[in-house]
């Protein structure tokens, strides 16, 4: 049974944003579930190059899997844990591999389908906060409450540079940008679910805020639903 108490909270917005960062701190305020859908189209992306070793992805082989994928999110201490086929890959979706290829599977209708479905299961009792692309557009269109997050790409580069910097990833500024350059013109530009406000979505430019200020002002804005 859904809760009535409790609704759909969208955070939509491109990459570095700060989107999963204030997901998962709203999510530990109101005592929701946080579904970080980015993380999902990552997981397909790995399964996807572990069924072509060569790495050249063939989207005609790869449909045909998609009913093998499983994935599942776990809290662990705090942490939220994402499983592809019972093993937690929370660690090695967040490689470069990955981030370099997630976009051109990112838009392969039939895994958007598939992914969208399961999307809206885990947003079926309400009470969720899913940050991502398409989530106040296609996910949950009716969701009680949306946000869409934008930032210049330069601030976004540099704010992606230097938590990289800190988790020992070895990439100089310069390929963070052209990394976050391509994918911006893949998510807004594929024709089926691009990157896109939702009409009614609250729309804030995180450029000049730290996240302390975006996380109040979100919170102000659903403290007036509650
Ligand atoms: O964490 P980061 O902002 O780098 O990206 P992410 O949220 O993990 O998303 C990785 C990629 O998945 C995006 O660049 C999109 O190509 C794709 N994605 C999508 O197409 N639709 C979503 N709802 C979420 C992510
Ligand atoms: O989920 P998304 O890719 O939108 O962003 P994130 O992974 O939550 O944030 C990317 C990086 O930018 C993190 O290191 C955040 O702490 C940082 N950030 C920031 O310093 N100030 C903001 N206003 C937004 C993000």
């Amino acid at each position: 049974m859904a809760n009535p108490k409790k609704f759909i909270i969208t955070l939509d917005g491109p990459a570095s944003t700060g989107k999963s960062s204030l997901a998962k701190r709203l999510s530990n305020k109101l005592g929701y579930i946080h579904i970080d859908s980015g993380s999902m189209y990552r997981a397909a992306t790995l399964f996807a190059l572990r069924l072509d070793p060569e790495r050249i992805l063939r989207p005609n082989i790869f449909v045909k899997y998609l009913s093998e994928i499983k994935i599942d999110f776990k809290k662990n201490h705090e942490e939220q844990k994402i499983f592809l086929n019972n093993e937690d890959v929370s660690h090695e979706i967040r490689k470069t591999y990955i981030t370099n290829e997630v976009s051109n599977v990112a838009k392969i209708p039939e895994l958007r389908t598939f992914l969208v479905n399961k999307q809206k299961e885990f947003g079926k009792n309400k009470g969720v906060i899913m940050d991502g692309r398409d989530i106040g557009t296609i996910v949950f269109p009716n969701a009680e409450c949306k946000f869409f997050l934008t930032a210049k790409v330069e601030v976004r580069a540099k704010r992606r540079y230097l938590e990289q910097l800190k988790q020992g990833i070895n990439q100089t500024y310069k390929m963070v940008l052209d990394n976050l350059i391509m994918r911006d013109g893949l998510d807004t530009k594929r024709v089926n679910s691009p990157l896109k406000k939702a009409v009614d979505a609250i729309e804030i430019d995180v450029s000049n805020m730290t996240l302390d200020d975006v996380y109040k002002k979100l919170l102000t804005h659903i403290k007036k639903i509650k």
